[in-house]
């Protein structure tokens, strides 16, 4: 068990690149098993979740070979329908398994995912989307259970747009027979790229992004390379930990489009942003003021930023309203947040963050990858000493999340539990 030991007052000055993008990593890795030949995915990022998915598709019957920063994958082998429970409950891409299997097998039989703690996250989405491809799906013993004997395109309107739901009925549908509509689907960039992979094996997938997917099935799908886009949240989490810092940071490798809602928002604080082609600078050198942040989905502000984007509220200038659309239980780190002295109350779905001159530094625990990041940078904000555990949370989600913030200049290190410096 490890922790992260962060001494504040440090402002975040320099250079740092972004990874390839976790979310949609995890979803390409799933589609790629999806055909026979070797698909080689470059520049991903070797974050525990991705190292997750290998497992979980090994016990199938996938090959998963790393080499380097890339993967190469090949589902021709695929056999066993039943993926371990141990493995499927660490993260919720594992219900990805449901829509390959399907796919493939025509046959799937995986336990009901984990994840996050961040509120009640259920499957009826994909269960019902399953089920307008013509399977029979049911739940028991906590196990979904899908059966097909040959998936049939059709029409689905999602009643409420989900990332996770829009995926799995592009895995099941690319090879079923005839054209499947998906209406109102998630328009998040890890969709399309995830289509971009799978067109690019073969499939006939039109309209990703927009508010209607058309897929066409096919009978067999084919290799290919695919990189991944740049992590948008990773590259927000680096935005924000900027400006939160009084910093002056360029942070490259990112789709600029991409990332509007926090450049808006960030500018809105008075945070000066410079936009490149592929990079975007970000210069605070005074105290932010706070705004409101609604988030949404895309290209609604991420939810997957709220966390970062409060701490940031926690020292601004002002009274600032955050509305969490989303998911119904993301505010835990407030809780973490007050014993380091910030000022914030919770009704429901609606945080209000009164800002407090300076946060002061305390142990707090990360209880899912946003809240451990963005109580890292409160931890850089904070007057003194913070330690952040439950690390392995971070690492889920971000590649040496910790040395990219000390090139930048931050003070932390990574220590055991015993308080025994594990790395300088
Ligand atoms: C993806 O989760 C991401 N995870 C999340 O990132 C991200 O926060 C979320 O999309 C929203 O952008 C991965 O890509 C692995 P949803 P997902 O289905 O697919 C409800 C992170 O920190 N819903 O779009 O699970 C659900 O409860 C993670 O990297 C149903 O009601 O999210 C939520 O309120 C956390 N029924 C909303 O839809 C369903 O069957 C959106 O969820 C499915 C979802």
């Amino acid at each position: 068990m490890t922790k992260f030991v962060v001494t504040g007052g440090n402002r975040l000055q320099g250079c740092v690149r972004i990874s390839g993008s976790k979310n949609s990593t995890l979803a390409l890795m799933f589609a790629a098993a999806l055909g026979k030949d070797d698909v080689v995915l470059t520049n991903i990022p070797l974050n525990s979740d991705v190292k997750t998915v290998a497992e979980i598709l090994k016990s199938i019957g996938v090959r998963v070979d790393f080499e380097g920063q890339s993967v190469i994958i090949n589902g021709k082998d695929i056999t066993n329908h039943q993926p371990p429970y141990e493995l499927v409950r660490r993260i919720r891409a594992s219900i990805y398994t449901v829509g390959l299997l399907l796919g493939r097998l025509g046959l799937a039989d995986v336990a009901m995912p984990g994840g996050d703690e961040i509120g009640t996250r259920p499957v009826d989405l994909h269960m019902r989307g399953f089920q307008t491809l013509g399977a029979e799906v049911s739940i028991e013993h906590g196990q979904m259970v899908c059966k097909s004997l040959g998936l049939r395109g059709a029409t689905y309107y999602v009643n409420k747009v989900s990332v996770g739901a829009t995926i799995n009925m592009m895995l099941a549908a690319a090879l079923a027979e005839g054209t499947t509509i998906i209406d109102n689907p998630a328009k998040e960039p890890e969709v399309v790229d995830c289509a971009i992979l799978l067109n690019s094996m073969g499939a006939k997938i039109r309209g990703a992004g927009t508010a209607s997917i058309k897929i066409e099935g096919v009978q067999s799908l084919h290799g290919c390379e695919h990189t991944p886009i740049p992590d948008r949240i990773e590259a927000g989490t680096f935005m924000i930990a900027a400006a939160a810092t009084g910093g002056d940071v360029q942070v490259s490798n990112v789709i600029t489009e991409h990332l509007r809602m926090v450049i808006s928002k960030l500018r809105e604080t008075g945070a000066e942003i410079i936009e490149g082609d592929n990079d975007i600078r970000v210069i605070s050198n005074h105290r932010l003021k706070t705004v409101d942040v609604d988030t949404g989905v895309y290209p609604g502000f991420a939810t997957d930023l709220q966390a970062p984007f409060g701490v940031l509220l926690s020292q601004a200038e002002g009274t600032g309203i955050i509305c969490e659309t989303v998911f119904d239980n993301r505010f835990r780190y407030i809780d973490e947040l007050r014993r380091m002295g910030a000022d914030i109350k919770v009704e429901r779905d609606t945080a209000i963050f009164r800002g407090v001159e300076r946060l002061s530094g305390a142990p707090v625990v990360a209880t899912d990858i946003r809240a451990g990041v963005a109580l890292v940078i409160a931890g850089m904000m904070a007057e003194g000493v913070t330690e952040v555990s439950g690390i392995s949370h971070i690492e889920r989600g971000y590649e040496r999340f910790d040395e990219k913030l000390k090139d930048l200049g931050a003070d932390l290190a990574r220590v055991s539990e015993s308080l025994e410096e594990v790395k300088a």
